[in-house]
């Protein structure tokens, strides 16, 4: 029997659908649409990254670097990782990448051994799925318990011989939930005694609101470096409003990780793009940046969100990250339904629970055959609340306004 390519097989993520239909309907109706399905700061990068990026252009620093990225830079985040996040890396392990997605992509192709599964969350950003898929990667998926915090019980259920990689996501997409340090440590501890790698994303690492960012692979610093099994993922987008310039980086936990990856960006990139790479030196100068967007992020939260707690459609308020997840059972809609006709009556986007709870269903050969999805996300819309307040508070209020329409309790 044949098959499609795999990247064919793959339905494009409903983040991008959408994109799609908040562009479609703006067009038909001519009237904006408040945006609360993407996850795009208001707030800009400092006025300095692009000076540092003009200036490196004007100056004609625009050959290919390293395949790893500038050691200038490297040094510098080298330098960031020990003070804030306390991981301990030589700069030989550290990759600069066009954005943490490829840097992610890159870590999954470089560890990948096709046929063998990897651990992602129930609740997931899509694209860990869909990287997942490309690298031949078999997902399976762990249980979150009611904080969305992942169940050790179901990870150890539900992995088995075949098992490779756990991904870990705090503070998490979709769902907010920022993990301490006892469910980090024992994550750990199970990765260990199963001889698994760990991926930690930490894309969202400045923007917690209550309790700190714990980087994982600051718990191996006292181990040598052969021994360690967590890669980490960061980037520039989320901390600096940076996500269109496209900047990341990967921390390999030891060499022979480093040289695999090195082999998948010679392949891939080359290098990283050399003027975006002065404007990471040029942001990494001014670390209080960070500090002033979490304080942004979380004054949305702690004003807005409380209403959607109070008509019970938010458990509790997200300890992190740019989302949250409101669960619109009352409602009795479904969560396509739902942000469809949330769409088309208010002009408010949202994202459908159901692209966060992929199912991929694959053939023995590891082909693609179906992408279910779980039904329990079909009750959850995503909402991003990095966005401007007015927005943010605007698209909130038609949202509980719509719910109310519903009147169904
Ligand atoms: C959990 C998570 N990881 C990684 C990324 C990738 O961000 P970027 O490629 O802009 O660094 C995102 C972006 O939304 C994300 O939500």
């Amino acid at each position: 029997m044949s098959h499609p390519p795999v990247a064919t097989a793959i339905p494009s993520s409903s983040l991008h659908e959408i994109f799609r239909a908040a562009d479609a309907r703006e067009l038909i109706t001519g009237t904006p649409v408040t945006r609360l399905h993407v996850g795009e700061p208001y707030f800009t990068p400092p006025a300095e990254v692009a000076e540092a990026i003009a200036e490196a252009q004007r100056a004609g620093r625009t050959s290919y670097t390293d395949v790893e990225g500038l050691p200038e830079l490297r040094r510098l985040l080298a330098a960031k990782l020990e003070l804030e996040n306390g991981i301990d890396t030589p700069i030989s392990r550290i990759f600069v990448t066009p954005g943490s997605c490829q840097g992610l992509q890159a870590l999954l192709l470089s560890m990948a051994e096709p046929g063998t599964e990897i651990l992602l969350p129930d609740l997931h950003w899509p694209i860990h799925v869909q990287q997942s898929l490309l690298a031949g990667l078999r997902p399976v998926f762990y249980s979150l318990d009611d904080r969305f915090f992942p169940d050790l019980d179901s990870i150890a259920e539900v992995s088995g011989a075949n098992t490779r990689i756990l991904l870990v996501n705090s503070p998490a997409n979709p769902t907010g939930a920022v993990l301490e340090a006892d469910r980090l440590a024992g994550l750990l501890a199970l990765a260990r005694e199963r001889g698994w790698q760990v991926i930690s994303d930490e894309a969202y690492e400045h923007f917690v609101y209550e309790g700190n960012h714990l980087s994982l692979a600051a718990s191996e610093r006292d181990l040598p470096a052969e021994q360690r099994i967590v890669h980490s993922v960061f980037t520039f987008s989320k901390s600096l409003a940076m996500t269109g310039y496209r900047l990341g980086y990967v921390v390999t936990a030891n060499d022979a990780a480093a040289a695999g990856i090195r082999v998948v960006q010679e392949a891939g990139i080359i290098a990283p793009p050399t003027p975006v790479q002065y404007g990471g030196i040029a942001a990494l100068r001014m670390p209080e940046a960070a500090e002033v967007n979490r304080k942004l992020v979380q004054q949305n939260r702690d004003t807005v969100l409380p209403a959607l707690r109070d008509a019970g459609l938010l458990r509790e308020l997200p300890s992190g990250g740019w989302y949250a997840m409101l669960d619109i059972s009352r409602t009795g809609l479904g969560a396509e339904a739902f942000s469809a006709q949330l769409l088309e009556e208010r002009g408010v986007a949202v994202v459908p629970g159901s692209g966060f709870g992929l199912r991929p269903r694959l053939d023995d050969r590891g082909a693609l055959v179906a992408m279910d999805t779980d039904p329990a996300a079909d009750k959850l819309v995503r909402i991003a609340f990095c966005v401007d307040p007015e927005v943010l508070r605007s698209g909130v209020d038609s949202l509980l306004a719509f719910v109310n329409d519903r009147n169904v309790r």
